[in-house]
């Protein structure tokens, strides 16, 4: 009988042995950098990490529980993953966690998680662009949000932050290196495109 029982037995170790083990040291940290409809996770390598390292990237919705992979962030030596189109709900979800492991081979590390969630509130605000025109002494500049063609229809910048749209202007004046701030802090006329 006890044969019998041992054999399984022995099958099963082997089998969780030849799986993937959890030998490499994981990523020490992961990040997230974003700025509207651009966000990217970002992470630390491992320590002596070799040509054949690659980084695996799970993505989950917050309040829901599928872990799901990100091929695109599977590629040789790559320390950061351009999110945006897993993430196009963004500012209408509660947000997303994400984990990133190295792997080797068979080898692979644990998950290393960045320390926040992954929120609309870790978007950095940007300005698209500036045009500044000069007409009879007077300065007139137009200042244009940012338009990123993945952002899909209707999600404007001005749609999303409505209450961010106060900039800071500097003025310096050529060539003295002299810096004049004008309007702290001043709420100026804004001029949609
Ligand atoms: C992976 O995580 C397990 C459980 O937390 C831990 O026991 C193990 O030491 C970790 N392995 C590495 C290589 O950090
Ligand atoms: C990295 O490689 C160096 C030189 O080969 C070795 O001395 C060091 O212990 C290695 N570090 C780790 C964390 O494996
Ligand atoms: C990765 O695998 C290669 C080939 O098996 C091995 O030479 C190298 O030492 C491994 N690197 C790490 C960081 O474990
Ligand atoms: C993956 O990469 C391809 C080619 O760079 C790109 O067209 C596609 O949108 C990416 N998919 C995701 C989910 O980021």
């Amino acid at each position: 009988m006890l044969p019998r029982l041992v054999v399984p037995l022995a099958a099963l170790l082997s089998l969780r042995f030849v799986s993937r083990a959890h030998e490499l040291p994981k990523p020490p940290s992961a990040w997230f950098a974003a700025e509207f409809f651009h966000h990217v996770l970002h992470w630390t390598p491992i320590p002596n990490q070799s040509e054949s390292t690659y980084y695996e990237v799970e993505l989950l919705r917050y309040g829901e529980n599928l872990w799901k992979p990100i091929p695109n962030c599977s590629q040789t030596p790559m320390l950061s993953c351009d999110l945006t189109m897993a993430t196009l709900d963004l500012y209408h979800s509660s947000g997303y966690l994400a984990k990133v492991r190295a792997v080797n081979g068979s080898q692979c590390s644990n998950w290393t998680h960045p320390q926040t969630r992954f929120t609309m509130d870790e978007v950095t605000l940007t300005v698209g662009s500036v045009k500044l025109e000069l007409h009879s002494g007077v300065i007139r500049g137009t200042i244009h949000p940012p338009r990123p063609s993945v952002a899909p229809a209707g999600d404007t910048y001005e749609s999303i932050f409505p209450h961010f749209r106060e900039y800071t202007i500097e003025v310096r004046k050529v060539p003295e290196p002299s810096k004049v701030r004008a309007f702290p802090q001043a709420s100026l006329p804004f001029h949609p495109v």
